[in-house]
């Protein structure tokens, strides 16, 4: 079952050393990675293992979430990992239904597997389109709703997936230009099957 609020995600976490990765996402890394370093901020953050990768390769990132405990582990990791840099991650405790990060303020906004349903889903999207800065880039990774029938893994209610469509709906009219509004596939080690993610890249004009 999907944790549905904050106290759910925090006994989520609290229950294991790590929920997620170390190491960032893969399409993260590829789609990010030749980016020149700026401010970033990691919406629905987690753990942070794409945020401190992002440190670590030179942004300055905020990492937001409603889980004070996965923020208290990014924290704790990214003070083991930067030392001296550790102030390159910032960690703001908000929950994102309520909470919009500042506008035009980011080179790189990052949303990646935040799954609340449609309706839900259209505010945050377009908070996150607005805090792209000229130049900036908007990343939106999740569990696509083909998924459940052909894919593996992830939250197996459609009403809490999308699809590139809705997403790339959600931000008409936010300024940004799609670059790509697609479903991918990602190889799960042991999984009889890909599992298959909702990827939709834009970017605001500088
Ligand atoms: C599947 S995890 C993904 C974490 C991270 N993006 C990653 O890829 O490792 C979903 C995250 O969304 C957070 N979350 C869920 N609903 C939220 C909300 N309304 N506001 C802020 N964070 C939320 C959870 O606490 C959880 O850390």
């Amino acid at each position: 079952m999907l944790p549905v609020d904050a106290a759910a995600w925090n006994a989520r976490y609290a229950g294991a050393d790590l929920v997620w990765s170390a190491g960032p996402n893969a399409l993260v890394e590829q789609l990010t990675g030749g980016l020149p370093p700026g401010r970033a901020i990691d919406l629905a953050a987690g753990e942070g293992r794409n945020a401190i990768w992002l440190a670590e390769h030179g942004w300055r990132v905020t990492a937001a979430d409603f889980s004070d405990v996965a923020l208290a582990r990014a924290d704790r990791i990214a003070r083991e990992r930067l030392g001296a840099d550790a102030d390159r991650l910032t960690t703001v405790v908000a929950d994102l239904t309520r909470w919009e990060p500042a506008e035009a303020a980011y080179d790189l906004v990052l949303l990646v597997f935040l799954q609340l349903g449609g309706e839900a889903m259209r505010p945050v999207h377009r908070a996150a389109a607005a805090s792209v800065a000229p130049g900036g880039t908007l990343l939106v990774l999740a569990h696509d709703r083909s998924n459940v029938e052909h894919g593996h893994g992830g939250p197996q209610d459609p009403s809490v997936l999308p699809t590139p469509e809705q997403v790339a709906h959600d931000l008409t009219g936010t300024g940004l230009v799609l670059d790509r509004a697609e479903v991918v596939e990602r190889q799960v080690e042991g999984a009889p099957r890909p599992a298959r993610d909702c990827l939709v890249l834009a970017h605001r004009p500088g």
